[in-house]
């Protein structure tokens, strides 16, 4: 099983399961004699195409969660598919695989390689999954266009401003193409004209079919999402279809997207809507 995991064949997808599926889901830190439970019986669908925004006070739980669903950590309790492939059983070497073909990442820092070009930039994860130097080029090339910035091709990160440094993490989290974008917290370090540039770039990959998890403590930022998940102290308070997107949704019946991905809040959870509920 790990051969095949590590190996480059391509591995089936359920072309009908969801991007995320966990259930039951929990996590507990062990340090010494001491537990803690960050996450407690976490169930979260997420479809092919959903834009989903994590929300929640520092400490809520955001960061283990991420960790979670990006294949940084393992569940202590419960189950986690991806795209539909059995996460839980993985060891280190097949979870570090299964984050570069499923997952692409934004971070707050951006972290780019200050010395590489942006195209040498977003060819990492392709180096990293072999894939051939004619290809990594033209991949890298198309992703840079495909976020605005094929003049930039050469430029060095110190050549960039904040926003446009973002775009270029974001090419190289797409180059991939990968099942799931997740962004942490991806404008917490930029200037508002390019914290909405980014925001744009965002609903422009969802228009075109991306599934996007964004983690933000911003509701401004959040009302991208289509969706929005609020997480309190390890549980998942709530899951709504965001203000912004409630009255398209309902015209349109978009939020069916949502509704049949399962986004529930648990029982008893205070106000809160049922995602996708008309
Ligand atoms: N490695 C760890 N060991 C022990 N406790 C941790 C660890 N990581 C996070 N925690 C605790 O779990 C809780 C949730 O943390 P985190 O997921 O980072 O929250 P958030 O990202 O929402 O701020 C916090 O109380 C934090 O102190
Ligand atoms: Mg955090």
């Amino acid at each position: 099983m790990a051969e095949a995991l590590v190996e480059a064949e391509p591995v089936a997808v359920d072309a009908a399961a969801p991007v995320i599926d966990l259930q039951g889901a929990g996590k507990t830190y062990r340090t010494g004699s001491l537990e803690f439970e960050a996450l407690k019986d976490v169930d979260l669908r997420i479809e092919e195409g959903e834009y989903v925004a994590v929300m929640g006070p520092s400490g809520s739980g955001k960061s283990t969660l991420m960790n979670l669903l990006g294949c940084l950590d393992t569940l202590t309790v419960g189950s986690y598919r991806l795209a539909g492939e059995d996460v839980n059983e993985l060891d280190e070497v097949e979870l570090a695989a299964i984050r570069n073909r499923r997952i692409g990442f934004v971070f707050q820092q951006f972290h780019l390689l200050p010395s590489l070009s942006a195209w040498r930039n977003v060819e990492l994860p392709l180096l990293y999954g072999h894939v051939p130097a004619a290809d990594r080029r033209a991949r890298a090339e198309a992703a840079l266009e495909r976020v605005g910035l094929a003049d930039k091709f050469a430029n060095r990160p110190g050549e960039m401003s904040g926003g446009q440094q973002q775009r270029v993490a974001v090419a190289r989290a797409l180059v991939g193409e990968p099942a799931l974008l997740l962004a942490d917290e991806p404008t917490g370090n930029l200037d508002s004209a390019s914290t909405k540039d980014v925001l744009a770039l965002l609903d422009e990959l969802h228009a075109q079919g991306r599934t996007i998890v964004l983690i933000t403590h911003e509701l401004e930022v959040a009302e991208h999402a289509r969706r929005v998940v609020r997480v309190l102290d390890g549980r998942i308070q709530s899951d709504t279809v965001s203000s912004r997107h409630a009255n398209s949704a309902r015209s349109a019946g978009a939020a069916g997207a949502a509704g049949a991905a399962g986004g529930r809040a648990p029982a008893g959870a205070p106000g809160s809507m049922q995602a996708g509920a008309r």
